[in-house]
């Protein structure tokens, strides 16, 4: 009798992982560019080096180029990054300013990149 217990839950167990195992996985197209990879290289301009330099130390351009901001909202960003960690000196803040809303102001055309999960 006990052993008949173990074999059905094992029968039922195994039965589970077989009925997982055909789920359909969710589709999507293959030639889509997989999550996560970098696509945007910033504009020529001054002031773009100075965003390398302090921006691209945790995230990359992506996270600038989608951005429709005005210099105000800019500031308070780049503010926010600075007590996250980023390091900009005083004098440079003007010409980094002025770069960032120049490029990616309320006008700025970015259209997002559709992507795939990795795995898919
Ligand atoms: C110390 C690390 C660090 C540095 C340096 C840094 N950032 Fe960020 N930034 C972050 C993190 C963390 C996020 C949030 C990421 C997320 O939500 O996926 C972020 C997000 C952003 C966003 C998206 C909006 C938001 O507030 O979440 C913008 C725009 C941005 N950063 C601009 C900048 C600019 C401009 C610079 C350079 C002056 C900069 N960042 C430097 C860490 C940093």
């Amino acid at each position: 009798m006990k052993r008949s217990i173990a074999t059905v839950f094992f029968v039922a167990l195994a039965g589970t992982f077989a009925l997982a195992g055909t789920k359909p996985r969710p589709r999507f197209d293959a030639r889509l560019p997989v999550l996560g990879t970098t696509f945007h290289s910033l504009p020529a301009g001054s002031g773009k080096g100075l965003v390398e330099g302090s921006c691209f130390r945790c995230h990359s351009a992506d996270m600038l180029v989608q951005q429709r901001l005005t210099e105000k909202q800019w500031t308070a960003e780049v503010d926010k990054m600075i007590r996250w960690g980023a390091v900009v000196k005083d004098p440079d803040k003007p010409a980094m300013l002025a770069y960032l809303a120049k490029h990616f102001g309320p006008e700025n055309k970015f259209a997002p990149i559709r992507t795939r999960p990795s795995g898919y």
